[in-house]
């Protein structure tokens, strides 16, 4: 199983590592590092098998190499995974990232990382004070910056673009927007849509944080099981992948799909099955890098806040230029995102 996904891969190495004290198995994913160090955030999930973790490093650091490229910030793409065998108790958490911070720092620089689905803030100020290695933090106060409202304000510029495409206005007023998953970005991304005037469905594998954020933004709370049945303007998807799949797209009812989730097709002719059936599809490596910018910029001595928003919108006409581009020539938004990888990989 590991041998066959490996051998598959078109990455440059994966780095493996078993922590005999939780059982967790750590993969990182190096994929590309044509443009600089291999850089991603870090996942930290209970998988039903190491090989699951395996997966996931290997497909998330490729989408790291095509965001970066994307969003013409001269990095490689990583990705961190701690495949977990069940969940953590409160006191292992630490000593394990401590040691996962090690065996960042062991690597001397050639992957970086940071956030990303199941780590906090607080995971990223104790893996940081192993190893210097890590994005988003601030050194002089040991605070670590969320990348949620970043990705979050991508996401929204994005779909603003991809509303324009679709139906013609540029507004969101009145538009429906049904948000798969409440968490760092969703919540931000909710609020974000609200204030231009969209009508939120929310819906959360945590009924508790689908019906606080639906609150918030006088939203609707849409059960999980409902998500891609549920007429609306736009499904984002804003948790885990592959939930863009040939059985989902049969069920999907909306015009756009533009969200912050990382792989959200299963396959890649899934793009082709949404061009057929009339659905908008906002790369995901292109609408979701919002918070790559924004650590990127960070690393490079940028930390004007406003500047940093400001860079992050620039998602907005990239996509612009993207749908206009699909449309033109009748095809998925995929292969022109696909076009300006190879071109800043120097691919042809
Ligand atoms: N995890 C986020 C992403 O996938 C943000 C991030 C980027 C975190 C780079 C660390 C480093 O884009």
């Amino acid at each position: 199983m590991i041998e066959e996904l490996i051998r598959r891969w078109d990455g440059l190495a994966v780095v493996t590592s078993f922590d005999p004290v939780t059982g967790a198995w750590t993969f990182i994913g190096m994929h590309d590092d044509t443009l600089g160090p291999c850089v991603g955030g870090t996942r930290l999930k209970v998988y039903d098998a190491p090989s699951d973790g395996l997966r996931d490093a290997l497909r998330l650091s490729e989408g790291m190499t095509n965001k970066w490229a994307a969003i013409d910030i001269p990095y490689g793409g990583g990705k961190g995974v701690i495949a977990l065998p069940r969940p953590l108790t409160s006191e292992e958490r630490e000593p394990l990232l401590q040691r996962y911070g090690r065996l960042v720092g062991s690597l001397r620089g050639s992957f970086r990382t940071g956030q990303d689905l199941g780590t906090t803030t607080d995971d990223m100020v104790t893996i940081a004070r192993e190893t210097e290695f890590i994005h988003g933090i601030d050194r002089g106060s040991w605070t670590a910056i969320d990348p949620g409202p970043f990705t979050a304000r991508g996401v929204f510029v994005g779909t603003r673009a991809a509303v324009k495409a679709a139906f013609g206005g540029d507004t969101l007023a009145g538009r429906s927007v049904l948000i798969q998953g409440a968490g760092d970005v969703g919540e931000p991304l909710a609020r974000l849509l609200a204030g231009a005037g969209a009508r939120l469905l929310v819906s959360d594998l945590d009924a508790e944080r689908a019906g606080r954020v639906a609150e918030a933004v006088g939203g609707t709370v849409v059960d999980p099981d409902a998500v891609y049945a549920t007429p609306c303007d736009v499904y984002a998807p804003c948790a885990v992948g592959a939930t863009v799949n040939s059985d989902t797209i049969a069920q999907l009812q909306c015009r756009i799909v533009a969200g912050s989730a990382n792989n959200q097709l299963a396959v890649p002719e899934d793009a082709e099955r949404l061009h057929e059936r009339g659905v908008l599809y906002a790369p995901d490596y292109v609408i979701n890098g919002g918070g790559a910018t924004a650590f990127g910029l960070l690393a490079q001595g940028v930390d004007d806040e406003d500047e940093l928003y400001t860079r992050v919108e620039l998602i907005g006409p990239r996509l612009h230029g993207m749908f206009a581009e699909a449309a033109s020539r009748d095809e998925s938004p995929v292969h022109s995102a696909c076009r300006t990888v190879n071109r800043a990989l120097g691919r042809g």
